[in-house]
């Protein structure tokens, strides 16, 4: 069975990741256009830089947690042929044992050079100073930001393509394309399971809502999932 998971920063939350719009529309206390637009970074890189930098950093202090080592399970379950998608920019999926991990909004741990578009993994501080090891160019976050095109569009739309189940995990479901994958699946008549603390808006677009921390219901649904 070929199942597509989309997960967001839901999923993340038990591990001490703060969500996106759980806080009133700020990040860690920043709007998104200040530290998550190509504009806010024209505006101001400093900070925009210290911005990732931070959240960068606090990647060495999180851990994967159940609802991530579930992921895991599922896709070595036999049978199981596991397309993962996140919107999320932290390791913790790669870091629960995942295979392929599809980071449609980008990594922290990667920097891209803002004049050829080269990415390199990254894990030290990030800075105006910093500059390509192929061009010479400026480096930037190699984050997905909004008004940006999110990565590997056509891999996701054909695994969703083919897909037999559809899954969303800890998403809003607010931010477009992501958004749409619900839909897309429906129109193709395959099952669509939400697992998020609660009905969201979105709870129309899927044939199952399961309510509750990721971290609770997530691996109880794995154990039961039978193919
Ligand atoms: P949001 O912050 O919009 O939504 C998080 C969702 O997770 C909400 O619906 C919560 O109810 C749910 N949630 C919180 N804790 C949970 C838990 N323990 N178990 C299950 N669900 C839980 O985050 P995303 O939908 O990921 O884009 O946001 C999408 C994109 O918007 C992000 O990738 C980011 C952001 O701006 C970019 O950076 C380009």
């Amino acid at each position: 069975m070929k199942i597509f998971v989309l997960t967001g920063a839901g999923i993340s939350a038990e591990s001490g990741i703060s969500t996106f719009r759980d806080a009133g529309g700020l990040w860690e206390g920043h709007a998104i256009e200040e530290v998550a637009t190509p504009e806010g970074f024209e505006a101001n890189p400093g900070l925009v830089y210290q911005f990732y930098n931070l959240r960068r950093d606090q990647l060495f202090e999180v851990e994967p947690n159940a609802a991530h080592r579930a992921l895991v399970e599922l896709e070595k379950r036999e049978g199981v042929e596991l397309t993962l998608v996140t919107q999320n920019v932290d390791d913790l999926h790669e870091r629960a044992g995942n295979r392929e991990v599809i980071h449609m909004h980008g990594e922290l741990r990667q920097a891209k050079c803002l004049v050829c578009g080269k990415s390199y993994r990254w894990s030290a501080d990030l800075g105006a100073g910093d500059r390509c090891e192929n061009c010479g160019g400026r480096m930037r976050p190699d984050i997905v930001w909004f008004g940006e095109m999110p990565y590997e569009m056509d891999l996701i739309e054909s695994r969703l393509g083919e897909a037999d189940l559809f899954i969303a995990v800890g998403t809003s479901g607010q931010v477009y394309p992501a958004a749409g994958y619900a839909d897309m699946a429906r129109r193709r008549g395959i099952p669509t399971i939400e697992f998020n603390l609660e009905p969201t808006d979105q709870s129309g677009r899927f044939s199952e809502s399961i309510c509750g921390k990721a971290g609770d219901t997530l691996p109880e649904w794995v154990r039961e999932f039978e193919g």
